[in-house]
């Protein structure tokens, strides 16, 4: 005997929106793959607040669905994952438009156009009775949209009740968690579409984010001259399907500006985001991981490895629902593996010809403290702007140079820690001398210019001299010196 036993409606929807992992960004991206895959040029994104909730607008300019295409669209499970799909589709699961809206919001209303035609479908969590859905046609459809069409065909994804979306904790005001929100998420979107920001991925595609058009963020900064690269090489799986590996050795972070450090670093840092970049169709799904075949660490800090896989690997892959994570094949680790050993070879003698630093933050002290063959050394910091400037400025730099080396060798170790120990020690370090301080601060004010090439802001001066010893290791009185003496000087805003 077989009977019917189909899903409770409200508790399998309700299980959809904790499918996946999605944060904010997340779910942005699974509904612009759909976009891209309806041929869009341009989708923007906007957050209206009302009252206590938020309303989201994803609209994109792509080829839009027609009536029976949209009801298809909607239902849950609407395409089997086990199904090929065409090469260009960053689709799999048949989940994506709803499981990434309901992860944020309580209601899913997408509007979609097409020429005359016009259809409008609504899921709300709370009024789902037996799997009905809202259907509206013409202009009761179109009048759901934030502003009327601009393009001949198109879809608007519209997120309202987004209880998931902010905290109901009141800590911080609604305008305050959103921009925050915005903001982390815009980064995310820069990084996971930049090919398809750039235009490298084929199609260029356009996203705006409350207005703003969003800018990509190159990991492997492939653009910029210091950049290296070793060749592409090629993995090949069950013979037909190719996995395409390109290492990056991206510069050394002293020949990077303020603001290309900060691009890099990413919210985790320069370290943390070493590793594999894994994209699917040129769409990044899981970056800075080694998947453990190599330590985080500083040997490999300096190289990121962009890995392409065609969509017809997802189960090697275990690809999951939101997209954000992917699982190594196990017949592809010992390629890989073998490939990081060559290129870390490299990677390391980018490195050694500086050591390998133990500090790595972006401060730039005077003295690096530095690992050789197991023992540490202090080091005078080559790449502090003022030690840069000292060199590059001297009649002979090679004797500037030397005469680093030998103070570098003849620190007076042992005659410091014996007077350190006998109270004897006297560190001066402060610099109270303001007309001492005053040439310095001018010198680091070049210094800054150099690196960002224009005239820097207020707040772009003081965050570049809060990274530089002495003025970062006196910081209270460096920043009211600046803000007190100098802004007038340089014209700082
Ligand atoms: N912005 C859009 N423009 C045109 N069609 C769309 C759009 N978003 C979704 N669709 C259609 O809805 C279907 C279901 O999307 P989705 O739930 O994300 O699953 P999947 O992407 O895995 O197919 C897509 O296959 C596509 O045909
Ligand atoms: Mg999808």
């Amino acid at each position: 005997m077989r009977i019917s036993n189909p899903p409770d409606a409200s508790s399998l929807m309700a299980t959809a929106r904790s499918f996946g992992n999605y944060d904010l960004a997340a779910a942005l991206a699974d509904l612009i793959d759909n976009s891209i895959r309806a041929e869009a040029k341009k989708v923007s994104i906007l957050f209206e607040p009302v009252e206590k909730d938020v309303v989201v607008r994803i609209r994109d300019d792509g080829m839009g669905m027609g009536r029976d295409e949209l009801v298809a669209a909607m239902r849950p499970a609407s395409a089997n994952p086990e199904d090929p799909r065409e090469l260009n589709d960053l689709g799999r699961f048949g989940w994506g438009l709803k499981s990434a809206s309901l992860s944020q919001a309580r209601v899913l209303t997408v509007v979609s156009w097409r020429g005359s035609e016009s259809t409008a479908a609504i899921w709300d969590i709370d009024n789902l009775e037996d799997w009905s859905m809202e259907l509206l046609v013409g202009d009761d459809a179109l009048k759901l949209l934030g502003a009327p069409p601009t393009s001949n065909s198109g879809t608007e994804v519209i997120w309202s009740r987004c209880d998931r979306l902010l905290d109901q904790d009141i800590s911080s005001t609604l305008d305050e968690q959103l921009n925050e929100k915005i903001s982390h998420a815009s980064k995310q979107l820069s990084l996971i579409f930049h090919r398809y920001l750039s235009g490298d991925a084929g199609n260029k595609l356009a996203i705006e984010m409350q207005g703003y058009v969003l800018k990509p963020i190159d990991p492997f900064m492939s653009h910029h001259p210091a950049t290296q690269t070793v060749d592409e090489d090629q993995i090949k799986l069950r013979g037909k399907e190719e996995i395409t590996v390109q290492p990056f050795i991206i510069p050394h972070f002293s020949k990077l500006t303020v603001e290309e450090r900060e691009m890099l670093g990413g919210d985790e840092g320069l370290v943390r985001n070493q590793g594999f970049y894994v994209y699917r169709n040129k769409r990044l799904i899981i970056y800075g991981t080694w998947f453990r075949l190599m330590p985080h660490g500083e040997l490999s800090q300096l190289m990121r490895v962009r890995v392409d896989l065609p969509n017809t690997l997802d189960k090697d892959w275990k690809i999951t629902l939101d997209k954000s994570d992917a699982q190594l094949p196990v017949v592809l680790r010992t390629g890989l593996k073998e490939l990081l050993r060559k290129f870390g070879k490299r990677s390391v003698s980018a490195n050694r010809r500086r050591g390998v630093e133990l500090t790595i933050d972006r401060k730039e002290p005077v003295w690096k403290r530095v690992a050789y063959n197991g023992r540490i050394r202090y080091q005078i910091n080559r790449d502090h702007p003022f030690i840069w400037e000292l060199i590059a400025e001297s009649q002979d730099s090679e004797i500037a140079r030397e005469a680093l080396k030998l103070i570098e060798s003849y620190v007076p170790t042992e005659a410091m820690i014996k007077d350190r120990e006998d109270n004897q020690l006297e560190q001066v370090q402060a610099i109270t001398d303001p007309e001492i301080f005053e040439v310095l601060i001018d010198a680091c004010f070049m210094a800054c210019l150099r690196q960002t090439g224009r005239q820097p802001t207020l707040n772009e001066f003081l965050e570049f001299a809060n990274k530089m010893e002495p003025f970062s290791s006196q910081w209270k009185y460096s920043e009211s010196y600046i803000k007190n003496n100098l802004k007038e000087k340089w014209s700082l805003v």
